[in-house]
């Protein structure tokens, strides 16, 4: 297997080049692997020109969200300074957050080279808006978009056709899951809430990010189609409570045409419950009660597509009750913070006071239920902002 090897080759390059490899001996690896990726790409469109999405959608798919993250991150570390998260409490916190916003610059590099080198046109950055008004309410919603991203990369990898992107693929994925676990932590709900993550169709997801888009340059806008947002207007997300939710623009959906259903997707699960008047039941069977769980209006019961009316919103179901008190590592970081920073965003957050050093980087437990997910659900169910 060539792409195997080749993949091998750049892996085992990276892990000794802290010791011995040229770093033009690494770049020189990298140019072949891209190539190589080019290659049998170029191969894989010709061949298949009367299917649907090659693989180049997908990975253009992939650029538009490293796009939207990377200017996430950047924005974020612009707005808010070192002192900033200092003083809401999260100090040590900064530095790791330059770090992820470096990675998702690495990711847009990557897939831009790599298309390039498939001789397709990579997408570029876009505007965006993102509703976050304080250091809480970015990390809330930091965690919410690392969770679509995961989302997202596992629903495309099923449609990806050559399995040299499918690992280059992975190898992002396996990042953002970790990224989306230390942000879980930092906001003191479970790292990892369930035993698998959720995938979703790329309908779905460009549902979800549609809100964030202001404008794009020509050619750059998500080429593929979302659905009608939803808009959650309730914020006790447990089993068996009543979820207020419906379609934010109401004509654009028709709702008198038969029993409509809201499907909730949990992992790799599916769980069901009739919508009537603007609200339906959170199931108790089949979902999972943790993690960040989707919402659609559905023909179904089914998940798929085609059956789908409206959405997904997001909800968690997870509790705020994390909290890991670590060992001094003697940091030399001050942070003798006030603790004074509001949890995590709007709603019905906790009283916790945030972590003040280091080694106490999350207190405050908390049995209220996620108040930024309210929020950001219906920010993500925002008025769709693209033609
Ligand atoms: C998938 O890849 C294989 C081998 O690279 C190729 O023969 C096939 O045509 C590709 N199919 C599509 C739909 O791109
Ligand atoms: C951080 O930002 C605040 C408010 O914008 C500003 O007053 C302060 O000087 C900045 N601190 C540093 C170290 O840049
Ligand atoms: C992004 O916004 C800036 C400032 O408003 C504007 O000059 C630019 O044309 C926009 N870019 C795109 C691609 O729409
Ligand atoms: C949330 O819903 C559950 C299940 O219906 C109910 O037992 C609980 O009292 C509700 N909590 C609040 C705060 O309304
Ligand atoms: C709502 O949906 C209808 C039907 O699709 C559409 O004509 C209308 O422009 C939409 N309204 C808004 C504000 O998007
Ligand atoms: C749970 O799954 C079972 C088996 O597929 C199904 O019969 C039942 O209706 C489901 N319950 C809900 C609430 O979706
Ligand atoms: C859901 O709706 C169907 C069709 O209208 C009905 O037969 C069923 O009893 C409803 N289930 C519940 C739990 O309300
Ligand atoms: C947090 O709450 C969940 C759900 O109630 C529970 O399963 C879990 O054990 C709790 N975790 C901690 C660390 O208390
Ligand atoms: C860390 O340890 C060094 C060496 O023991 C000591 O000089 C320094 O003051 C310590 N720093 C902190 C922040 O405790
Ligand atoms: C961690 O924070 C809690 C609550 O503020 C405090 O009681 C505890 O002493 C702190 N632990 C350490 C190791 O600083
Ligand atoms: C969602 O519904 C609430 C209550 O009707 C409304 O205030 C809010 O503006 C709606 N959000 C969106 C994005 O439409």
């Amino acid at each position: 297997m060539l792409a195997s090897a080749a993949l091998l080759a750049l892996a085992g390059a990276a892990s000794v080049s802290a010791i011995a490899v040229p770093t033009g001996e690494i770049a020189r690896l990298k140019r072949d692997y891209i190539r190589t990726l080019g290659e049998r790409s170029k191969l894989a469109k010709r061949q298949s020109v009367t299917t649907g999405a090659d693989d180049v959608t997908v990975l253009n798919f992939a650029l538009t969200l490293e796009h939207l993250e990377a200017k996430f991150y950047h924005d974020a570390l612009q707005k808010f300074n070192q002192s900033a998260f200092d003083q809401a409490g999260y100090s040590g916190l900064y530095p790791v957050l330059q770090q992820v916003a470096k990675d998702e610059q690495a990711h847009v590099d990557f897939l831009t080279s790599a298309l390039s080198a498939a001789g397709a046109t990579p997408v570029q950055a876009c505007n965006y808006t993102f509703p976050y008004t304080d250091v809480p309410s970015f990390l809330g919603l930091s965690q919410v978009v690392e969770g679509v991203g995961v989302s997202a990369y596992l629903g495309a990898a099923g449609s990806i056709n050559d399995t040299s992107y499918l690992t280059a693929a992975g190898s992002i994925l396996t990042v953002e899951a970790r990224h989306n676990a230390f942000i879980r932590y930092v906001n003191a709900y479970t790292p990892f809430p369930q035993p698998e993550d959720t995938p979703q169709s790329a309908s779905n997801v460009v549902t979800i990010v549609t809100p964030f888009f202001t404008s794009c340059p020509s050619g750059s806008a998500p080429a593929i189609q979302g659905h009608p947002a939803l808009n959650v207007t309730s914020k006790n997300f447990t089993m068996g409570a009543e979820l207020k939710i419906a379609p934010t623009n109401a004509s654009a959906v028709n709702t008198n045409n038969g029993q409509l259903y809201c499907g909730f997707a949990s992992g790799l699960a599916a769980g069901f419950s009739n919508w009537s008047n603007g609200a339906c039941m959170i199931p108790t069977q089949n979902i999972s009660s943790m993690g960040q769980t989707y919402v659609v209006l559905t023909t179904g019961p089914s998940l798929d597509d085609k059956s789908t009316v409206a959405g997904p919103a997001i909800i968690d179901l997870s509790v705020q009750n994390v909290t890991v008190t670590l060992p001094s590592h003697n940091s030399t970081s001050s942070g003798s913070g006030s603790g004074s920073s509001s949890s995590s965003g709007s709603g019905s957050s906790g009283s916790g006071s945030a972590g003040s050093s280091n080694s106490n980087m999350t207190s405050g437990a908390s049995t209220v239920k996620m108040g930024f997910a309210g929020a950001a659900a219906a920010v993500l169910g925002a008025v769709v902002l693209m033609a």
